[in-house]
């Protein structure tokens, strides 16, 4: 039996999106468990510096130039990632993007963005590695969406779908994928204190702080928070999961 702090031992992840914020907090507790992970993200330099921080301590990462976006760029580092690390047993859908305004004020270039990196960038990824972990029928696919595809999100609407979207998506794959033994589960943030959300909001200060008053545990979330539910639907614990959305928000949501 694997101790908790052993259990991805060997394992080989590839994280999305980890160049900071949530992301680079996944890859701290992959690598932390054992795995050697791949810190993929537009921001190479960022990326590099998180990998580096993960070799100090003593674990194995490389930092990968990654656009979600282009899915021939998601299969040229998953290429990459095989070479240098190994087969890989873990993809983390995380890379993500969100411009808030009010959805009749949003132009279709915009919603093309959000539509690239939060929807179709988790196509991208997941049709550049499923069928190599598909070929060995092993494989955990975490996909980072939010509670705002479950339950909407005022000014998000293009990307709430986007989120929603995931959720389906990843029902589906976890079907299709399920006799090559393969978990495909989706992970919900609440508001979450990172780059991402210190932008969305900037000037509304305010607002987040009424937020954090509406949450059950009375806190905005931190990355380090999503990070052991992403490590467990990571691992062999989760070996019977599939199909599943997990909120990690305080509480935020409890959707049925
Ligand atoms: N922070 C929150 O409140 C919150 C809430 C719900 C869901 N989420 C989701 O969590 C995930 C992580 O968000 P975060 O808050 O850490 O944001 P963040 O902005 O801190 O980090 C996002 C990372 O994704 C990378 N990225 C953006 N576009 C990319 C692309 N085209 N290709 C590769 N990498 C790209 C960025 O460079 C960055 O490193 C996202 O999917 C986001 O939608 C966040």
């Amino acid at each position: 039996m694997p101790t908790a702090i052993s259990r991805l031992q060997g394992k080989v992840a590839i994280v999305t999106g980890a160049a900071q914020g949530i992301g680079r907090a996944i890859a701290m507790r992959l690598a932390a468990e054992g795995a050697a992970v791949a810190i993929a993200d537009v921001l190479e330099d960022a990326a590099e510096r998180t990998a580096a921080e993960i070799r100090s301590s003593g674990a194995k990462a490389i930092a990968v130039a990654l656009d979600v976006t282009k899915f021939d760029d998601a299969v040229r580092a998953a290429d990459m990632v095989e070479k240098e690390l190994g087969p890989i047993d873990i993809l983390v859908n995380n890379a993500g993007w969100d411009k808030l305004e009010p959805f009749v004020n949003s132009s279709p270039e915009t919603w093309d963005k959000i539509i690239a990196i939060n929807y179709r960038g988790v196509l991208n990824c997941c049709r550049a590695i499923a069928p190599k972990m598909q070929a060995r029928s092993s494989g955990k696919i975490v996909s980072i969406a939010s509670d705002a595809g479950r339950v909407g999100s005022t000014g998000e609407a293009v990307y709430a779908g986007c989120k929603a979207g995931i959720i389906g998506f990843s029902k589906t794959l976890a079907r299709e994928l399920a006799r090559n033994r393969i978990n495909v589960n989706v992970v919900c943030p609440g508001p979450t204190k990172t780059a991402l959300l210190r932008e969305a909001m900037a000037g509304r200060e305010g607002v987040l702080e009424a937020m954090a008053k509406g949450i059950p545990f009375r806190r905005l979330g931190q990355p380090e928070d999503l990070a052991g539910a992403v490590a467990f639907l990571a691992s062999s614990d989760a070996d019977y999961v599939t199909g599943q959305v997990l909120s990690v928000s305080g509480g935020l949501t409890m959707a049925g």
